[in-house]
């Protein structure tokens, strides 16, 4: 017996876990997520309508993706789940298999995809899997299964000092100002402006900056941003550490 588990829950662990004790030979997931796909403005009649009335749908399909890997992630790396996990949202490519396949997939199921441009999507996966299992030398599919999975763990064990910056390199930039109009209004206004030749760039206040990677996610021009890092890596420290030993505060005494 394969369970599936609907990702419409707050913590798939429990889900998971019940399945898994209740004797379960794998999981398998995410089903669809509830969605409402939008109104219709002029008759304000959501979609679909289905004669005047609509009920929620269920999302899936590559914007999907995350929240899958989050979750089979997830269960992948609860010990008290030691069965195997099929994994299932918005995969379309070899690429995205792999991807599931690493954190903890054991293999993958496709709807969306298939439903869109038919069966044949398989063979191309089948192919691009094949390729890239002989690029990285590996002679299995089994032996990447799960290679991934001790990579995530909770956000507060995550490295404090892990210092990036944004850099703007200006033989690339197009001076569209997209990043300083991002970063100024929706991050931490640290991008500031620089004249070269007559030409105003964006530059960037990297002592305020906190890393955060918006301006290089907006910037339309390849190599015009780079996130560079800065710290050595030798003074890690997590929320965690921090706050089992938190600093004295001051008692106004
Ligand atoms: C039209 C449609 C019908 C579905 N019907 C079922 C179903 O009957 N039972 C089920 O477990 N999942 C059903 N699903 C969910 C899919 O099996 C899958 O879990 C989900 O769509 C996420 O994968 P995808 O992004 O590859 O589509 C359906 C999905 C779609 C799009
Ligand atoms: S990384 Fe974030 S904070 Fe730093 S310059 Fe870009 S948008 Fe601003
Ligand atoms: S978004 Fe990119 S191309 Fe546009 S000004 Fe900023 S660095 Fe230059």
């Amino acid at each position: 017996v394969i369970v599936k588990l609907t990702p419409n829950v707050t913590n798939i662990i429990p889900p998971g876990r019940a399945a898994a004790k209740g004797g379960a030979d794998a999981l398998s997931l995410i089903n669809t997520i509830n969605s409402v796909m939008g109104v219709d403005i002029d008759t304000m009649i959501p979609y679909p309508n289905v004669n005047g009335m609509a009920a929620h749908g269920g999302y899936c399909g590559t914007a999907v993706k995350p929240i899958a890997l989050n979750m089979v992630s997830e269960l992948a790396r609860d010990a008290e789940i030691n069965i195997p996990i099929s994994g299932i949202g918005g995969i379309n490519t070899w690429r995205d298999a792999v991807e599931f396949l690493l954190l903890g997939a054991s293999n993958v199921q496709v709807c969306t995809a298939v439903m869109h441009y038919g069966y044949r999507i398989v063979e191309d996966m089948i192919d691009g899997l094949n390729n890239y299992l002989d690029e990285k030398g590996f002679s299995s599919v089994n032996e990447i299964i799960g290679k991934s999975v001790t990579r995530v763990t909770d956000w507060g064990n995550l490295d404090l000092n892990y210092k990036t910056v944004a850099r703007v390199n200006f033989d690339n930039c197009i001076r569209c100002n997209l990043c300083h109009i991002a970063c100024e209004d929706g991050a931490h206004q640290c991008i500031d402006f620089t004249e070269i030749d007559g030409l105003r760039y964006p530059i960037v206040d990297e002592p305020e900056c906190v890393g955060c990677n918006l301006c290089y996610l907006v910037c339309p021009a390849p190599g015009a941003i780079s996130m560079i890092r800065l710290d050595d890596g030798s003074n890690p420290t997590s929320w965690r550490e921090l706050s089992s030993h938190p600093p004295e505060t001051m008692t106004g005494d």
